[in-house]
């Protein structure tokens, strides 16, 4: 399984790479927003400075919604680094610029992913990555889970190549969750991949490990 760090956050990026176990990013535009970058240049300059950083994947997001505007946008981002996956969302527009950028041979991620039909409609087009949100389905009282069990079933009976990224992650069990029922890859923030490193256990043994080594000084 592909773990991503969903942020746009450089120091972040940086902390989650030197563990020596980050496979890609993922962006959006709330995510660059909250980072304070403006205008065309800046979002440009943030993504090749993700790209510097890490050695996979990063998804950056177009804002058109026609086609011609995601193809140009999609195009122009594409042309910063091959590691650039062009974000699309999943609406109509969506699903022909997802065909159009996979003849073309560039990377897409489908994003916006709530229903299991709009994940065969994505795998259909050529998408890459498909970007399911469970932690938003888990807010709206079902259980996102079961989402990306269901497109993991489809996509192997069909043997699609696109790979179910789980997106909107929340929490350490949520990645837990999706290495159970087989996600490909999942994106989620610093501290729910942080916190798959603590147990309580390791602590107490590490402390004792430490205080008998210091009787052997
Ligand atoms: C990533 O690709 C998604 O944009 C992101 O995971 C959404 O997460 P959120 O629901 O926490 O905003």
């Amino acid at each position: 399984m592909k773990f991503f760090i969903d942020t746009a956050n450089l120091s972040q990026i940086k902390e989650a790479h030197d563990l020596g176990i980050l496979d890609g990013v993922t962006t959006n535009p709330s995510l660059m927003a909250k980072e304070g970058i403006k205008g065309y240049d800046a979002i440009m300059r943030h993504y090749v400075d993700i790209c510097n950083i890490v050695e996979g994947d990063v998804s950056a997001e177009v804002v058109a919604t026609d086609l011609e505007g995601m193809i140009r946008e999609g195009e122009e981002l594409a042309a910063l680094s091959e590691k650039i996956v062009v974000k699309i969302p999943m609406i109509k527009e969506g699903v022909k610029a997802i065909r159009y950028f996979s003849q073309k041979g560039i990377k897409t991620n489908c994003t916006l992913v709530f229903s299991a039909g709009q994940a065969l409609l994505a795998a259909k087009a050529g998408a890459t990555y498909l970007s399911p949100f469970i932690g938003r389905i888990d807010d709206t009282g079902h259980d996102g889970l079961d989402l990306i069990e269901q497109i993991v079933d489809i996509y192997a009976t069909y043997n699609f190549e696109t790979q179910v990224l789980a997106a909107s992650i929340r929490s350490p069990l949520h990645i837990i969750k999706c290495a159970q029922v087989g996600a490909d890859v999942i994106t989620a923030p610093l501290d729910a991949i942080m916190a798959l490193l603590n147990h309580p256990l390791t602590d107490i043994g590490l402390a004792k490990f430490l205080a008998d080594a210091k009787k052997m000084a």
